[in-house]
């Protein structure tokens, strides 16, 4: 009875589609941001002395917080991705003070290059889930 066959085959492969859907789904809820050694080290570098949750400055913290971004909504986390890649590109992080007293937490080119190609990237990935 090949109709029987072709509709039990159509209801498996269904089902397959619906499994696949799900687990796509999971992946999504457990994908967080990916820091890369290099990105991690110019980060730890340059700007999580204030942007972390024990930093003293309560500006700094507030306005941004490594240590919370993957606790936040996907659209949350494109939000700040963005904001990071606004700051870096005006060079406006790490804040020009910092620099004068901290002449290492300077970015350099390549060091604002590789925070801004790492944000799109992330960027791209919390889009795609
Ligand atoms: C000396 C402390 C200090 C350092 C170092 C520092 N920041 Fe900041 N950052 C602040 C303060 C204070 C604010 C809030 C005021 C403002 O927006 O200018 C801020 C704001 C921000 C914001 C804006 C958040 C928002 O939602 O508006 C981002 C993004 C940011 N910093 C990223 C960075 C990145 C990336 C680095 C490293 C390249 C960095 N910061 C280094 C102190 C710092």
């Amino acid at each position: 009875m090949p109709g029987f066959i072709a509709g039990a085959l159509l209801f498996l492969s269904f089902l397959f589609v619906q499994a696949s859907m799900f687990s796509g789904q999971n992946v999504s809820e457990e994908d967080v941001i990916v820091y890369p050694e290099e990105v991690k080290t110019i980060i730890d570098r340059s700007c999580y002395s204030c942007h972390n949750s024990k930093s003293k400055g309560v500006k700094g913290k507030t306005a941004f917080n490594f240590d919370k971004l993957d606790k936040k909504k996907s659209l949350k986390q494109i939000g700040k991705l963005g904001k990071i890649i606004k700051k870096i590109e005006a060079d406006k992080m790490p804040p020009k003070k910092h620099i004068e007293e901290n002449a290492d937490a300077a970015l350099s080119a390549n060091d604002k290059k590789i925070l801004i190609d790492w944000a799109n990237d992330q960027t791209k990935m919390l889009m795609n889930n």
